[in-house]
């Protein structure tokens, strides 16, 4: 396969080779989408600031034991990453109930979820993203019973090592979506991104709850200053440092 050849285009970033083989490219856009991409829309440098926090999201967690696809940033808005065979799941992990859990259930937006819960949604566009039971994911082979047990332990982990450092940075990190990819030699590793696209993060120092998102439900919900809110934490989260955690 040719270097730079444009292998995967998603809604919020394009993947490249690289001339290296185990060596991908992840170029972060300005692009937002919401609700399976019925709604669009860009958010000025989203790309930059997006790429900026999941790089520093990701070395803290490597320091901390989590093996991701992370290498480097070559320019800001772009990601060098490990090629990885992406298990086709998402998994979200919440810590404060809100979106969909809410919207299917009736729990009330802020219930304190202990312990933390786990999710499991079938990636796949055409299906809308469906949120998959256990048995169901095992039925469909998207993962061996002992991977699962190994995603449910990791996304504990790293909800442990984020929550942790987003509180430092004055955030109290509400829910987050995960994916992970297996290497060559069938290592599972984080994959993709972490971002505000990808979390619910509250800013601890407003009450309001409109003005306290500082994540990707400004542009869902037609908040305004989406731009200012994604800048606000990328400050906070290069201005905090991620020492290792117990557990
Ligand atoms: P939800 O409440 O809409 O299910 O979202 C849970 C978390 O997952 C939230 O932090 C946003 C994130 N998420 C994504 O990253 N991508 C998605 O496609 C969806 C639906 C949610």
């Amino acid at each position: 396969m040719s270097a730079h050849q444009k292998l995967y285009e998603g809604k919020a970033k394009i993947i490249y080779s690289t001339d290296e083989p185990e060596v991908l490219l992840a170029n972060f856009k300005d692009d937002a989408t919401a609700f399976n991409a019925k709604k669009r829309g860009t958010i000025a440098g989203k790309g930059e600031i997006n790429c900026k926090i999941a790089a520093h999201l990701f070395q803290m967690l490597e320091a901390n034991g989590i093996p991701t696809h992370f290498i480097d940033c070559p320019a800001p808005n772009q990601m060098r990453v490990r090629a990885v065979r992406i298990v086709p799941l998402e998994v979200v992990v919440r810590n404060i109930a809100a979106g969909s859990l809410c919207q299917q259930t009736g729990l009330e937006v802020g219930t304190v979820l202990k312990p933390p819960l786990v999710e499991f949604y079938y990636k796949n566009d055409e299906l809308g993203d469906p949120l998959l039971t256990r048995d169901r994911l095992l039925l469909m082979s998207l993962a061996t019973p002992e991977q699962l047990e190994q995603l449910q332990t990791m996304a504990l982990r790293i909800n442990e090592i984020l929550k942790e450092f987003f509180h430092k940075c004055g955030i109290t990190l509400v829910d987050f979506k995960l994916e992970f990819g297996l290497d060559q030699q069938q290592h599972m590793l984080l994959a993709d991104e972490i971002s505000p696209d990808t979390c619910r993060l509250w800013n601890d120092s407003e009450s309001d709850p409109d003005r306290r998102v500082m994540d990707k439900d400004r542009f869902r919900r037609d908040l305004g200053q989406v731009e200012d809110a994604y800048q606000q934490v990328l400050e906070r989260v290069l201005a905090t440092t991620g020492n290792v955690v117990g557990g």
